[in-house]
């Protein structure tokens, strides 16, 4: 039988509902055409984000009443810390309260204004803190990563060339680390082969500049190497990141993710230096060096969860849920970003919405219609969150692809829910020659995405009378 089967059965449930059309039009009009302003009393399956949505295990509900509450050196780091240097294998393990926090503090440690650092691609929030220091966030995707009609199975994969144009362009000393993201989260959930980790590796050894992982999908990156990779098929998830780990000489993490855990995150460092320097910051901003934010339970449940996330059959189902969503998307004719990620699927919203210019913002047009349509929720990565300023020019430069993102959470939803979705997103299919631009009435300075405000274009209805 062709089902991701799942690994586990139903302990806790929680209600949902739906409600009318018309009231999801009165939300989504308040919003301004944002779905993060939308409440989510009023979705019925949201696939916003797979970040700290996720469903937690028995054992880790049973972690967080065992948590350690003590200030300094609880049981739970200690649990914490050693769960973390066993997979991850290095030698610091700096708490934080999620992903941004571990980010924020790497780069104000080690960057300057005029620096740069080069990543597969940067997710938003990592563009966002490299950009806050005054340094140059700079995306080096291998071409194929950037076709959503391309199919390949590592399409997170860095171009080595791209790589060596940024160190000849900028010059070594104004690169202080290169990252890489695994999986390519902006790049289609993507994962980065071991070969091209290795090359990767060796040129930025040969360089003398140091390697760092954005790990939040560690895991799934393992599964797709072990399924996808020559020599991997019979290794193991804990070995294959040990070996990947071994390639850079830290991470950053958020455990929100692969940590399956609510609220949590790490940076891990090799160099005794930078550790200090990020330790000394995490005292003034996020607290004492074991718990960095959290509380003695978070840590519990982050170290209960990075143990279950390495089983083979829970990402054999999580990933097998993904790819089955996709499956049914193709049968109903909707394009996506081939093939599925780990963690979600991104539809392709230049080629449902052809008739909407860029400028428009075509994959918040298809995010505002699917919420109206159904009470779905997914989450636009194209040029609302990613338009930036060529920083030669000036000008603004769109995101080569614009899309719309469905983030599975974890141990969530069931696989009805997920065939309702793929019928949804055939539903904005069939009424998308009447769907409209959006323009911006209002936005921030910078993450404009979270709470930028929008209407339809001259005003009006965003989705004409049929
Ligand atoms: N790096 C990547 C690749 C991410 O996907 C995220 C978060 C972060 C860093 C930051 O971690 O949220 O714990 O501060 N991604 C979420 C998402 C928000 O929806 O993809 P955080």
């Amino acid at each position: 039988m062709d089902l991701p089967f799942e690994p586990y059965r139903i302990k806790v449930v929680e209600k949902i509902q739906r409600i009318s059309r018309e009231e999801r039009v009165e939300h989504i009009r308040a919003a301004g055409y944002n779905v993060f302003k939308i409440p989510s009393a009023a979705i019925y399956v949201d696939l916003l984000t797979d970040s700290g949505t996720g469903a937690m295990s028995d054992l880790q509900w049973a972690a967080l009443m065992s948590g350690d509450e003590a200030y300094a050196c609880s049981n739970s780091f200690a649990d914490f810390e050693s769960t973390i240097k066993d997979i991850f294998g290095y030698k610091h393990v700096i708490p934080t309260h999620q992903g941004r926090a571990a980010e924020g503090m790497l780069f104000t440690v080690t960057l300057k204004p005029g620096n740069v650092v080069p990543n597969n691609i940067h997710f938003d929030t990592t563009r966002a803190n490299v950009e806050h220091t005054g340094a140059i966030a700079l995306d080096c995707i291998a071409p194929e990563g950037l076709d959503p009609a391309v199919e390949g199975p590592f399409k997170g994969n860095m171009s080595l060339v791209k790589l060596a144009e940024a160190f000849e362009k900028y010059g070594t000393e104004r690169i202080p680390l290169v990252m890489l993201t695994i999986t390519n989260n902006s790049g289609g959930g993507q994962p980065v082969s071991m070969a091209n980790m290795r090359e990767v590796s060796t040129f930025c050894r040969e360089k003398g500049v140091p390697l760092i992982f954005d790990a939040c999908r560690f895991a799934e990156n393992a599964w797709f190497i072990q399924q996808r990779e020559e020599g991997y098929r019979e290794m193991g998830i804990k070995e294959i990141c040990r070996e990947m780990f071994a390639l850079a000489q830290g991470c950053t993490m958020s455990a929100k993710k692969d940590g399956l855990a609510n609220i949590g995150g790490f940076l891990c460092l090799d160099d005794d230096q930078w550790a200090q320097n990020v330790t000394n910051l995490l005292i003034l901003r996020e607290g004492f060096p074991t718990y960095g934010g959290l509380a003695g339970r978070d840590l519990a449940a982050v170290a209960q969860g990075l143990r279950e996330v390495l089983d083979s059959d829970y990402l054999a189902y999580r990933i097998g849920q993904v790819a089955r969503l996709g499956k049914r998307l193709d049968e109903l004719g909707v394009p996506f970003l081939r093939p599925t990620g780990g963690h979600a699927v991104y539809l392709d919203a230049k080629m449902a919405l052809p008739h909407i210019p860029q400028a428009q913002f075509p994959a918040q047009v298809f995010t505002a219609a699917l919420y109206i349509e159904r009470g779905v929720r997914g989450v636009e990565i194209g040029s609302l969150m990613f338009d930036h300023k060529d920083p030669d020019t000036g000008e603004i430069v769109h995101p080569a692809m614009e899309l719309v993102r469905l983030a599975v959470p974890r141990r969530v939803y069931t696989h009805t829910q997920l065939d309702y979705v793929a019928d949804s997103c055939a539903r904005v299919m069939e009424i998308g020659p009447r769907l409209r631009g959006l323009e911006i009435t209002w936005e921030p300075p910078a993450l404009r995405h979270f709470t930028v405000k929008l209407k339809p274009v001259g005003g009006g209805r965003m989705i004409a009378k049929g």
